[in-house]
């Protein structure tokens, strides 16, 4: 079982083209010869590993999703003996059992690479001070950037996530550059610095790589202005390796780039499962190049994005992810995600950053009320008259009547990790 050797990351097109497909024939093999579930699945679908002759047979394969994943709980994905896997994470999922990803000691170092890689394009360099508030555990946001941290040659700070005083403390203290956190988390630490008195511009961080939930350019304006920082999108899922399957470069910060010499994207049609051209907005579909333990054939990531052309580098990249399918509210008719809210509260200077959209229902009717906190500086009734604004603006706009429900500043519960934007307060029929 060898992968085909690591090619740096500063060719041509061509060359990347090239490996990726020696790298995708690997993969397709190595999967079907040591995962029952895709020996079958190809089998079903009438495809081989032979008839891999071109990046575009790639299509012709299955999808792989959450429910095949679920279905082979817990070690039926695995395409190598145990005694070769390293590692286990889990999936952050809800509902439901977790989906179990393992690592052989290579994919650990590839992922180590990626994140590393990934710590570079943000900004980071070699003797960098990182403080990392992912959390630590199964989830894989913590080990991930550690690993990839340590890689790159940066001391790290292991905060994980949560004891958020404790946090602004070890920042005052330990005076690191950059910090590895949830665009939301990032918020709640700014908070907790203004309530201890410390200016969070004054703070030693430079750049902030932020990711794991979806957050909007408005967001990353109001953290950058905030805490005086860069602050740049990584993407990643545990399905595929965690973190760093793309970074977003401080110098053009237009998009994560995709580190296509390990995962290969495709965008689908979420409804049909077409795949697009390339600019289309649709299902982010990911296909490892080079995991050994758990090779991964067109996993249907169920995120919403564009594929783009690179610009501070060979490999494409990928729009903001806009929401999840799995996170789109339905209302009356209308596709609507939490990220359209969060851009028009934050245009709103009365109201705050932290909002939920709460699902109700009257009589046969849903509803949605987004519950907002009003700024800590601003009166009640200022308040709600934006509330009415941004009523009419959501209107106007996304083209449905919703409830906009103002609160005091720290109405709204705080998440160590990721932020919980939907809550469905429906009765269950
Ligand atoms: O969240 C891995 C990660 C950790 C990424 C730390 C970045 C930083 P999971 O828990 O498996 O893994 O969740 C993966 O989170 O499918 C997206 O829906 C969402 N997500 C991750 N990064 C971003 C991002 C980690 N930059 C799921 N923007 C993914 C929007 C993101 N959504």
């Amino acid at each position: 079982m060898t992968v085909p050797t690591a090619v740096p990351m500063t060719g041509s097109v061509d060359e990347l083209r090239a490996v990726q497909l020696d790298r995708l024939r690997w993969t397709v093999r190595h999967a079907y010869e040591n995962v029952p579930h895709y020996r079958k699945a190809l089998d079903d679908a009438g495809t081989h590993p032979d008839h891999i002759r071109d990046l575009s047979d790639l299509s012709a394969l299955p999808f792989t999703t959450k429910d095949d994943l679920r279905a082979n709980y817990p070690y039926g994905m695995f395409a190598v003996p145990s005694d070769q896997v390293a590692r286990i994470h889990a999936s952050s999922g809800t509902t439901g059992r977790p989906t179990i990803v393992g690592y052989t000691r290579d994919d650990l170092g590839m992922w180590a690479d990626v994140v590393a890689r990934s710590i570079r394009a943000a900004g980071g360099r070699p003797g960098d001070r990182l403080h990392n508030a992912y959390g630590y555990g199964l989830f894989t946001g913590g080990l991930g950037l550690h690993a990839g941290a340590e890689r790159l040659g940066c001391t790290v700070i292991p905060a994980s996530g949560g004891m958020t005083e404790r946090q602004v403390r070890l920042i005052q203290d330990l005076r690191p550059d950059i910090i590895t956190v949830t665009p939301s988390y990032l918020l709640a630490l700014a908070e907790e610095m203004e309530r201890q008195g410390v200016d969070p511009r004054s703070t030693s961080l430079r750049v902030a790589i932020c990711g794991a939930e979806p957050w909007t350019e408005e967001l990353r304006r109001e953290v950058e202005e905030r805490l005086a920082i860069d602050a740049v999108d990584i993407y990643g899922l545990s399905e595929i390796v965690g973190p760093g399957v793309a970074q977003e470069h401080a110098e053009t910060k237009d998009g994560p780039h995709l580190w296509e010499d390990h995962f290969y994207p495709e965008i689908v049609d979420p409804v049909t499962g077409e795949v697009l051209p390339d600019g289309e907005h649709g299902e982010l579909v990911l296909t490892t190049l080079t995991r050994q333990a758990i090779p991964v054939l067109r996993y249907r990531t169920r995120d919403l994005t564009r594929l783009l052309p690179g610009t501070a580098g060979p490999t494409r990249r990928i729009a903001r992810i806009s929401g999840r399918t799995d996170d789109m509210i339905i209302l009356r008719g209308v596709n609507l995600f939490p990220t359209q809210i969060e851009e028009l509260l934050l245009g709103t200077a009365e109201l705050a950053p932290h909002f939920q959209c709460v699902l109700t229902r009257r009589g046969a009717l849903d509803g949605l009320t987004v519950r907002v906190e009003r700024r800590e500086t601003v009166a009640a009734p200022a308040a709600d008259e934006a509330a009415l604004q941004v009523r009419a603006r959501i209107k106007n706009t996304i083209g449905v009547s919703v409830d906009v429900e103002i609160v005091a500043p720290g109405g709204i519960e705080r998440s160590a990790g990721k932020v919980r934007r939907v809550v469905d307060e429906r009765p269950r029929r």
